[in-house]
């Protein structure tokens, strides 16, 4: 009996093919929901992960306002292709405490998950006024103009105390200082010592955009020059024992 032969008796009698179509789809539904019993052990800690500061947190969420995410993903998966161009493969940890996560599969620029401090930060002033005078067959749009507006974090903590209700461990001094706390890290001449107990040495302070004031340019470039630093993976191994 051909294969289509065998497929003709499932498909005259219903019984048997509503009998079999629901052992496929429990299979298929299994294989899906399992996995999610076990999350807790599927995202494993990785040491340097920690949560946005305040105006990185700003920079994401003017990311993700400006529609970033259309042509940029930030995932890179484990092929080697993606990894020779990109870098590591992303790792879960790496987008724990991304609300709503970047990941994505439309990628008509490249992967920015590990874009921070491939450029300088006037590279990203120059690319993201006019991306065709650093890249001349781009097709990204201008962004010019938000080195003209100029922020001061009024909402911040309330963004903040929202990524901590949802589980991203912001502590109540991040919260209480978290105006004073976006304030340093785009001012070098400022106090930014607590900026850097509360969220390690690895946080870039810097005037990102070269210009007095905070702009939302200068909270957009500190989020792309801290994508994917967090993680040092020339000390990094996957926990083989889960
Ligand atoms: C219409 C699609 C599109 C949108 C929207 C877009 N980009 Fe791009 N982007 C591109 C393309 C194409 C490139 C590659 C050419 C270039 O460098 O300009 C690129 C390149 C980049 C690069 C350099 C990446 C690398 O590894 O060389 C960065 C950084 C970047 N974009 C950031 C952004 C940010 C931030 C936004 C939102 C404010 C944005 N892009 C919006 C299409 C887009």
């Amino acid at each position: 009996m051909g294969i289509l032969d065998k497929h003709k008796v499932l498909e005259k009698n219903a019984t048997l093919l509503l009998a079999l179509s629901f052992a496929v789809v429990t299979v298929g539904g299994i294989v899906e929901i399992a996995p999610l019993f076990y999350l807790e052990n599927t995202i494993e800690d990785v040491e340097g992960m920690r949560p946005y500061t305040p105006l990185e947190l700003t920079g994401r969420d003017i990311y993700i306002r400006e529609g970033c995410y259309v042509c940029h993903s930030q995932m890179i998966r484990p092929m080697r292709d993606e990894v020779e161009r990109y870098g590591h493969y992303s790792l879960a940890a790496e987008s724990k405490y991304d609300h709503p996560f970047q990941w994505g599969s439309k990628r008509t620029g490249p992967d920015l998950a590990r874009v921070g401090g491939r450029y300088s930060d006037e590279w990203h002033v120059d690319h993201l006024r006019d991306p065709q005078s650093v890249v001349p067959e781009s097709v990204m749009p201008k962004y010019g103009y938000l080195e003209n507006t100029l922020i001061d974090g009024e909402y911040i903590q309330d963004i903040m105390s929202t990524h901590a209700f949802v589980g991203v461990p912001y502590s109540d001094e991040m919260l209480s200082e978290a105006q004073a706390d976006f304030a340093a890290q785009a001012d070098p001449d400022s106090d930014w010592d607590g900026l850097v107990e509360r969220y390690g040495d690895k946080v870039q302070v810097r005037n990102f955009d070269g210009r007095p004031g905070v702009s939302e340019m200068d909270a957009l470039i500190a989020y792309l020059q801290m994508l994917g630093t967090l993680v040092d993976f020339s000390t990094f191994t996957p926990d083989a024992s889960r």
